[in-house]
């Protein structure tokens, strides 16, 4: 991506190609002698459904099956640098090359053979493109059945974040993590990057002796020596390979749960996270077993930029979870879920990204439901549904209110708005209203299981709708309703917004405040929950004005709230009303905090609202900390404000 390592793969281009649009170059592997066929002058065709159009990997023709890596993490050069040995199989007799997508990568060589005797082969590494990287096309020799590639990272990987000490919680060792989803995993390794094709993988992991390192596998179980072995004996997609190396700690929650952190932080972690035994349980009643063995969290640092990342075994979880009530853990409910919806039933393109994200939120508010209650599960689907409609309000493009996406999407984070996570979440509990909750409940259960290890399309999924649900219950829903649904733009007629009594108590405690003149501390906010808090917040009327932003700040000192979420929802609402004695609390707390959902809304808050000046001293100031996901997307929000 970044200018510096463009120097060898110029060297190593074999085509000529002209440089040419990012679109342009996610052709099919083999390159068409340029005598043929002229290129046609219109628009390039969108890819076809069900093809993804962000890798370059050839794996319709030959598909990797297994990774197997050997490599040393190298902090001094911030560089992951080793071999990977990939097999594949042929699904094409007349493929010649094997084609995977890199980022940044330096290839430093390139071998085809059996596993035991192994000769040098061809390969190219086409141009760099910004966002897809480049194509590495391997010639294949007959008979050959693997490929071993000798390989180092660039200190700018998209996907790996190197910390220093300093931005560790212990402040005395570094650390590293990955985040491959969506197409990062091609800037740790070469692969196919593509969440149609599923490996297994192996890896040997050489790190500094006193760090320990981990990943969405079956853990070493030996001494913390600086050697470490891991084996994934399931097949996952590409970006779900993960990798952490730091001073991390583990301390059980059950037999087969558990957390890692920094020793700082671990007991508040498996604290927190005390009830994820239970979620377990719920989500294999309802869904069918958990396939994956054990189920650990790793809580990151705080510059993780999501609120959890679903790696299998080991979700990935952002601190700002841990408020010390429990309130957040939702977010734990959510990752544990993709290990049915995502990574045993995955999105063929990201385009379907419904598909993991919205079933996932569908089935992280049941298990919610079943661990702590109706009431807080409603109050979760009400504070969704808010979201949902300001997101769809806040679109340019209509068409990304649709369920099934374009498939021209400029880049596959634009599939991951509220519109895949909740619109898909309402599209299930319209279903489950209309086929009542038993007959959904295993219609899910054999989604899960007849599609699981595989990748799935929409149109698979209303396929398999409309013969396993729809036809057996013909009066439930009409064809035109469900097709609304998958196809159409906005908010369906059919949603049923859900009704929380005690967001009405909230509501009406507001009413009476704002039509008053009694000061905020008469509001009667006694034993308010996180969720009650948070609808208290985003209910509040446009320009309510300073003295009232003042007047509540006086009653609940909502600008130095401990939890991330409120204080977030706060922040937001202080940003809009130019309130100022918010303004050094989100300073810090940009400062501090890592996590997109928190900071992307927040930077294009306030580069809207005339503080552009306050937003770029503070990205100056704070940019270090971000993972390069968040530094490129808060700097392309301050380049662009609108
Ligand atoms: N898989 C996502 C995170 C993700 C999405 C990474 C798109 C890269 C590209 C994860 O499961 C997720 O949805 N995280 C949410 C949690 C939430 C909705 C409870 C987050 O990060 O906030
Ligand atoms: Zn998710």
């Amino acid at each position: 991506m970044r200018p510096s390592i463009l120097a060898l793969s110029l060297v190593l281009t074999a085509l000529a190609a002209p440089s040419c649009g990012k679109k342009d170059q996610r052709e099919a592997a083999v390159p068409v002698p340029a005598a043929e066929a002229p290129a046609p002058v219109a628009e390039p065709a969108s890819p076809a459904p069900g093809v993804d159009p962000f890798t370059y990997a050839n794996y319709r023709e030959v598909r990797v099956t297994d990774l197997a890596l050997d490599v040393d993490v190298l902090f001094n050069e911030k560089a992951i640098d080793g071999t990977a040995i990939l097999s594949f199989e042929r699904l094409d007799d007349g493929a010649t090359d094997l084609v995977l997508d890199a980022n940044d990568l330096d290839i430093k060589s390139v071998e085809a053979g059996d596993g035991a005797a192994w000769a040098p082969a061809k390969f190219t590494l086409g141009p760099d493109d910004e966002d897809l990287g480049s194509k590495l096309s391997i010639e294949l020799p007959e008979g050959a059945t693997k490929v071993r590639i000798a390989y180092r990272t660039s200190p700018g990987a998209e996907g790996l974040q190197w910390l220093t000490p300093e931005q560790t919680a212990g402040k005395r060792h570094p650390f590293m993590y990955s985040q491959n989803q969506a197409i990062n995993a091609r800037s740790m390794a070469p692969v196919q990057d593509t969440p149609a094709v599923r490996m297994t993988y192996s890896a040997t992991v050489r790190t500094p002796k006193d760090l320990l390192a981990v990943m969405s596998a079956e853990q070493d179980a030996g001494p913390r020596d600086g050697e470490y072995h891991f084996t994934m004996p399931q097949a996952v997609p590409a970006y779900l390979l993960a990798i952490a190396v730091g001073d991390i700690d583990f301390r059980p929650v059950s037999d087969t749960i558990g957390v890692y952190a920094e020793p700082e932080i671990v007991e508040a972690a498996a604290r927190e996270f005390e009830d994820t035994p239970k979620m377990e349980t719920a989500t294999s009643a309802l869904y069918g077993p958990y396939r994956w063995g054990r189920y650990d969290l790793l809580v990151l640092p705080p510059s993780f930029p999501f609120g959890g990342m679903e790696n299998p075994r080991l979700s990935f979880m952002t601190p700002t979870i841990i408020a010390g009530d429990k309130s957040l853990v939702g977010t734990v409910a959510h990752e544990l879920a993709h290990s049915w919806s995502g990574n045993l039933v995955t999105n063929a393109t990201w385009s379907d990204a419904w598909l993991n994200e919205g079933v996932t939120s569908y089935v992280e508010n049941r298990v919610m439901e079943d661990v702590f209650g109706k009431d807080r599960a409603v109050m979760e689907q009400a504070l969704a549904l808010r979201d949902l409609r300001a997101e769809i309000a806040a679109l340019d493009r209509p068409e990304l209110s649709r369920l099934q996406l374009p498939s021209d999407l400029d880049h596959p984070d634009d599939a991951f708005s509220d519109v895949a996570y909740l619109k898909g979440e309402f599209f299930l509990h319209f279903l489950e209203q209309r086929y009542g909750r038993a007959a959904f409940d295993s219609f899910l259960r054999s989604w899960f299981d007849s599609h699981a290890f595989k990748a799935a399309t929409t149109d698979d999924f209303r396929q398999f709708l409309m013969r396993e649900l729809a036809a057996k219950n013909p009066d439930a829903a009409t064809q035109a309703e469900i097709d609304e649904w998958i196809d159409g733009e906005g908010i369906p007629q059919t949603l049923v917004a859900p009704i929380s009594a005690a967001f009405d108590k909230v509501e009406g405690e507001q009413a009476e405040w704002i039509s008053g003149t009694q000061p905020a501390t008469t509001i009667d906010a006694n034993g308010w929950t996180t969720q009650e808090w948070l609808h208290f917040i985003g209910a509040l009327p446009d320009d309510i004005g300073i003295a009232r932003m003042s007047d509540l700040d006086r009653a609940f000192d909502l600008t130095h709230s401990a939890n991330a979420e409120i204080a977030f929802a706060w922040y937001m609402k202080a940003v809009k009303e130019k309130y100022e004695p918010a303004m050094p609390a989100i300073e810090a707390f940009l400062g501090r905090v890592g996590r997109g959902k928190f900071l992307y809304p927040l930077y294009e808050e306030l580069s809207k609202d005339g503080d552009l000046a306050f937003a770029e001293r503070t990205f100056e100031k704070s940019r270090a900390l971000y993972h390069p996901i968040a530094q490129r997307r808060v700097s392309e929000l301050l380049q662009a404000p609108n």
